[in-house]
């Protein structure tokens, strides 16, 4: 069986997506039962050059994916609170389920985006705006079970990471870095939501709402940027055997929250310092598992794309319509460890 999915955006993420959906359309049909087609892509201009062929689907018209009832799905890649809240509503209101990779806008209104959600019997997911490729809202879905977890944080912005990392073992200046991480798709249309960390600001009330069932205002958290930093601080601190971070950090401590976004000096042997470039190291406490450092690509085109897939399997396993929702058991072959690796 088909499902008919409407993307809105095509620039990095949306392309990302779109290649995935589009080379792994057997896979995804052969564990789901559905196989994805996307029947519309919803873009600002026209005339732009793009790296996917996408004859006959792209449109400026939201209207003609979000009122499409043969669409039952909605992929957000847009960006920014608007109009990308409005489409959101409007496809939710409309009965179809939503994936976005909008850290601002669920940070934002992920609450009453939610309660439509829930008022309309569809799912809103949004594993791809926290982390990049790094499955952590599944993860935390999953630990939550057994554990109180009582610390979250760590690197969450791959931008900053990759300009911190450029400058400290490259020796480029910060303008440099920048200038690469946007070419390479990594920063946001406006760079300040990375440099000056509100970016990782929107992530960590994702990440506390997701753990700690808290809704922080996104005013109430103390924020500093990497934008302060210069090429002399990074060699400055090198030679005590320090690094640079972003580090964004929630702990609860009995009934009360601290958390903070801001720039750390972290020693040369501590895991973080071993996360470079545009990876991103997320930590988890809790009571029973103890420690986790979950390590990942933390954006780009298709570690995002993997993580907006990750949503779309979760809805197609869990698909509310007639026909073949259950995933299938694969037989595994004859064959032993040794013959597949050696
Ligand atoms: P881009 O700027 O690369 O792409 C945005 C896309 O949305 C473009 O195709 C653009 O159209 C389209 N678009 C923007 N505004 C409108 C509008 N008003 N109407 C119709 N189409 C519009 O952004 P990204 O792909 O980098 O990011 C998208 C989202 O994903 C953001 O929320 C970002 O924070 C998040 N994200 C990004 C990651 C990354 O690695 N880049 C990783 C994880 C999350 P056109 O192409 O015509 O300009
Ligand atoms: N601009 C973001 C970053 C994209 O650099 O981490 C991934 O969310």
């Amino acid at each position: 069986m088909t499902v008919k999915i409407g993307l809105l955006g095509l620039g990095t993420v949306g392309t990302g997506v779109y290649r995935l959906i589009t080379s792994r359309g057997g896979h995804i049909k052969e564990s789901t039962g559905f196989y994805p087609e996307i029947k519309g892509i919803l873009i600002k201009n026209l005339n732009k050059p793009r790296k996917v062929n996408v004859q006959g689907l792209l449109t400026q018209n939201a209207e003609e994916i979000l009122k499409d009832k043969e669409i039952k799905i909605v992929i957000e890649a847009i960006g920014g609170v608007h109009p990308a809240y409005e489409y959101v509503k409007e496809a939710l209101s409309e009965g179809k389920h939503v994936i976005t990779a909008n850290k601002e806008l669920i940070a934002k209104h992920g609450e009453d985006l939610n309660e439509i959600a829930e008022k309309n019997g569809v799912f809103l997911k949004c594993e791809a705006s926290v982390g990049g490729a790094i499955p952590i809202l599944h993860q935390i879905d999953r630990l939550k079970i057994t554990d109180e977890i009582d610390f979250v944080g760590g690197i969450i912005n791959g931008t900053t990471n990759y300009i911190l990392t450029q400058m400290s073992t490259k020796g480029k200046s910060y303008e440099e870095a920048l200038i690469e991480a946007q070419e390479l798709g990594y920063a946001e249309l406006n760079p300040d939501y990375d440099v000056k960390g509100f970016d990782s600001l929107y992530k960590l009330i994702i990440l506390m709402r997701k753990v700690f069932n808290v809704n922080v205002p996104v005013n109430s958290i103390t924020r500093s940027g990497i934008d302060g930093i210069t090429k002399e601080d990074i060699n400055y601190i090198a030679k005590w055997g320090y690094k640079i971070k972003l580090l964004a950090w929630g702990k609860k401590v009995k009934d009360n929250i601290f958390a903070g976004v801001e720039p750390v000096v972290v020693e040369e042997s501590n895991i973080l310092s071993k996360v470079s470039d545009v990876n991103n190291a997320i930590i988890l406490k809790g009571d029973s598992f103890g420690e986790y450092v979950f390590v990942g690509r933390g954006a780009g085109e298709l570690p995002t794309g993997d993580a907006v897939v990750a949503d779309l399997l979760d809805v197609l396993l869990n698909y509310n319509i007639k026909g073949n929702n259950v995933a299938k058991f694969l037989p595994v072959s004859e064959g032993s460890f040794t013959d597949t690796f050696y």
